[in-house]
């Protein structure tokens, strides 16, 4: 018998092999079924992985503790990286999928962008809605042409424009693939970000 993953999840089997799985994280609040709606949308056939943030503030399940909003605790941080990362390559062996592609929102988008940089090798690629820098000193990775997109709001009260400038700097610097689109919203998602995931997805 395999070893419990250790995350609550859903894990949904996708009709077209051909197509990258995509490892759905979701925001401060959320659970492990918020993303499955947009999954299905953006990457129609994919396999879905969405596992539950394992830390609660008060009830809402996040993945990684913070000290205020926009301030992590980054101990904290590298740890449940790790474990994410760990989660992610029992399931691939479990359910036997090849690296996903991550779809994150804000608090699930800041985990994903921690993994980028802390465990390269465990994504395919990764969209990032409403992201911000995870790790006040990154550490160096290898993400020599991996795509990434980032899309930020121009009106978010959360992560402010030079901060997503900064999370899109620190990936291409270490060579991803990144495209970034700042869009009239704030924090919440709209239908322009839905036609840019649609656009992008269709490319992997
Ligand atoms: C975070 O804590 O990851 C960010 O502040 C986004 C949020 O969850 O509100």
């Amino acid at each position: 018998m395999k070893a419990d993953t250790g995350f609550i999840h859903v894990f949904e089997q996708g009709s077209d092999p051909a197509r990258r799985p995509l490892l759905l994280l979701h925001g401060t609040g959320g659970d492990e079924r918020d993303l499955l709606g947009l999954g299905r949308t953006v990457a129609p056939g994919a396999s879905l992985l969405s596992p539950r943030g394992k830390l609660l503030e008060g009830a809402a399940p996040r993945f990684f503790r913070r000290l205020a909003e926009g301030v992590f605790d980054e101990e904290d941080l590298r740890r449940r990286t790790d474990e994410l990362a760990d989660f992610v390559l029992e399931a691939r062996e479990r359910y036997g999928l090849p690296a996903p592609i991550a779809l994150g929102f804000s608090n699930g988008a800041n985990i994903a962008a921690a993994m980028l940089l802390q465990r390269p090798d465990v994504l395919a690629g990764a969209a990032l809605l409403r992201a911000m820098v995870p790790f006040a000193e990154p550490p160096r990775a290898d993400l020599k042409g991996k795509p990434v997109l980032v899309l930020s709001g121009a009106l978010d009260p959360i992560v402010p424009a030079s901060n997503a400038e900064r999370l899109v700097r620190q990936l291409g610097d270490n060579g991803a693939a990144v495209e970034h689109r700042v869009l009239p919203a704030g924090h919440g998602l709209g239908q322009a970000d839905l036609s840019l995931l649609n656009d992008w997805f269709a490319r992997w």
